[in-house]
């Protein structure tokens, strides 16, 4: 998730959009940069770092332009440098770009445009599209039939704009799969990645569509399809305060979080697509070099863990174990130059599970990091690295980092299955068609059978309790661990996850009438297994909340509650049933009115040990 701004209009583009970038500094940054049109000349400024820190280089410059665009960057292709910051310019310095997505044919385009004479500066697969408007420029009658050529050919998600000297009074911009809105002022005009952005200028908002371009002018803006047929679109009056408006009208950073989970996951797959078909090779690792995985992690990410064991044993049958890198920096693993150490971390700067990475790069391992951060330790100290593409994720609690981490494991276990020989083509292929399905499962569950009223019902009868139990297995028993986790850390009610087979070892002692049992039951190889856990509940008149795929009639029976959740392939399950307990939390802290975005005594991110 990057921000875009762009400016034409009677006030000074450097002012404007330095502002609008600051208000979209939610949505992530590592560096900056900004575009403007001076004399018929672009000139660019770029800065590593905080925004603040940029303004205030840019505040001692004496420059003045009416139309500009810039960009927070927050890096999906190439680390966070001068030369990665956006925007990109073309050979002949006329045309920049600003974009905010993933190119994912950008190895090929890039390619053919080097063959053509094109020189790159960066390692960001934005730089082709700016380079491949110059090249289309050179067969196209002006720079509108250049822009549309070059949005034609790009395959991935993406959220463009462009300025060009050639018509230093527009800026051109386009959208597919990431947000792109036009923001109509009185004499002047803006384009953002979100209304924040502008909204102190102008609260009048035309939102474009997958497959729009808009041509953007001090007095409008005129939209297109990718085809050159106009398009009409409707002007919103924006409701919002800028508050509301940066968490995109949710409440909390974490809601928002929760509801971004098919755009998230849908973004993991794309962007760790041309790897997993094997177009280009996933550096750093060779298949046949280990016999065995030890995977290091902390709090959400070791869950995820939990559940990459079982990808790695099922699909590619290679050997896993799975540690808190807490423990296992401590107590000398038996490692060795055929271990694979994956380390799981949404920040990269996890203390612990640098220490844990550090330990088993010194007993010769060799280390993948499964990683959100681009550019963060973990990512640089690693042999290979699988980023999530997430985009930031603000909450204290992990939900995206989560669900995006699955996926991101799940592709790299059937990759493994694959060029191992665990598994033949055709299977591979089988297994990854379920995980295509996965988005538009959890938009169902989320949007159209909104389960989550559902959830937020329940959690309105519960959140006074003191204690919970989360009861899962098989693939499914880390998210009972994660479903106690999301309730401790933003609700502060004793919760904790369980195999549900171990019951009768101990904990069902604790079960009475006032004990909310939250149920994995979904159905898999263990269902029968689950429903007679559950029976073990209900005799001890436990109250029990059922997590169940349409048509259970065997679980429906027991259950007290039942939230429904989409049926998926076994081993996908774990992405769709954590969501229904990540809403639990967050209703439950909501209704308990704490602060759930930052809970008490954590932090995002924990740096020390
Ligand atoms: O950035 P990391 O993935 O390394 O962070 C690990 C944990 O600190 C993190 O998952 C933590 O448990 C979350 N607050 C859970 O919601």
């Amino acid at each position: 998730m990057c921000g875009i701004v762009g400016y034409v209009g009677r006030d000074n583009a450097k002012n404007v959009i330095i502002n609008g970038l600051k208000r979209l500094e939610y949505r992530g940054y590592d560096s900056a940069g900004l575009a403007l049109i001076v004399n018929d000349e672009i000139k660019v400024f770029k800065r590593v770092g905080k925004i603040r820190e940029f303004e205030i280089e840019l505040n001692r410059l004496n420059i003045y332009s009416n139309i500009g665009i810039g960009h927070t960057r927050w890096a999906t292709h190439g680390r966070p440098t001068l030369e990665n910051a956006h925007p990109h310019l073309s050979c002949d310095g006329k045309i920049a770009v600003v974009h905010n997505g993933i190119v994912e044919n950008y190895a090929p385009l890039k390619e053919e445009l080097l063959s053509k004479g094109h020189t790159f500066t960066s390692q960001t697969d934005t730089e082709v599209i700016v380079h491949l408007i110059e090249e289309e420029l050179k067969t196209s009658k002006g720079f509108f039939e250049a822009f549309l050529k070059t949005v034609n050919r790009l395959k991935g998600s993406f959220a463009i704009c462009a300025i060009t000297t050639a018509e230093p009074d527009k800026l051109f911009c386009a959208r597919k799969d990431s947000p792109l809105v036009v923001g109509l002022g009185d004499d002047e005009s803006f384009v953002a990645s979100d209304v924040p952005a502008f909204l102190p200028y102008t609260n009048r908002a035309v939102f474009l569509e997958d497959g729009e371009v808009a041509v953007v002018d001090r007095k409008g803006a005129l939209f297109y399809d990718f085809s050159r047929a106009p398009v009409k679109k409707e002007v919103m009056k924006i409701p919002w305060s800028l508050a509301q408006a940066e968490k995109g009208g949710y409440k909390h950073f974490m809601i928002k979080e929760i509801y971004e989970q098919p755009r998230a996951v849908a973004d993991t797959i794309s962007g760790n697509t041309a790897w997993f078909k094997g177009e280009i090779p996933l550096e750093g690792i060779e298949p046949s070099s280990f016999d065995r995985v030890q995977i290091v992690a902390c709090g959400t990410s070791y869950h995820a863990g939990l559940i990459a064991k079982f990808f790695l044993e099922n699909f590619a049958k290679i050997p896993a174990e799975v540690d808190y890198a807490s423990e296992y920096r401590y107590r000398n693993p038996v490692v060795n130059d055929r271990t694979l150490v994956i380390a799981i971390t949404q920040s990269g700067e996890t203390a612990d599970t640098l220490a844990a990475m550090r330990l088993a790069k010194s007993k010769g391992a060799k280390l993948l990091a499964v990683c959100n951060v681009i550019g963060s330790t973990a990512t640089r100290e690693a042999d290979c690295v699988i980023y999530t593409y997430a985009g930031p994720e603000i909450s204290v609690a992990s939900t995206k980092a989560f669900t995006t981490q699955l996926t991101a494991l799940y592709l790299f276990s059937l990759w493994l299955a694959r060029e191992r020989g665990a598994l033949g083509t055709e299977e591979v292929e089988e297994l990854y068609s379920h995980l295509l399905e996965i988005p538009s499962k959890i938009e169902a569950f989320l949007n159209r059978e909104r389960q989550d009223e559902t959830v937020k019902r329940i959690a309105l009868e519960f959140y006074k309790s003191s204690d919970a139990l989360y009861l899962g297995r098989h693939v499914n028993y880390p998210i009972a661990l994660e479903g106690a986790l999301k309730l401790k850390e933003i609700s502060y009610i004793h919760a904790e996850g369980y195999p549900a087979g171990e019951m009768k070892h101990g904990p069902i002692a604790l079960i009475d009438e006032k004990m909310p049992v939250i149920v994995v039951a979904t159905k898999g190889s263990i269902y029968e297994k689950i429903v007679s856990n559950m029976e073990e509940v209900k005799a001890r008149k436990g109250k029990v909340i059922a997590l169940l795929n349409p048509g259970s009639p065997e679980a429906e029976k027991i259950a007290d509650y039942k939230i429904e959740v989409p049926q998926v392939e076994e081993f996908l399950s774990p992405i769709v049933s954590v969501i229904p307990l990540q809403l639990f939390a967050y209703y439950i802290a909501d209704f308990l009115g704490y602060d759930v975005d930052q809970p008490r005594n954590l932090a995002k991110s924990v740096t020390v040990e």
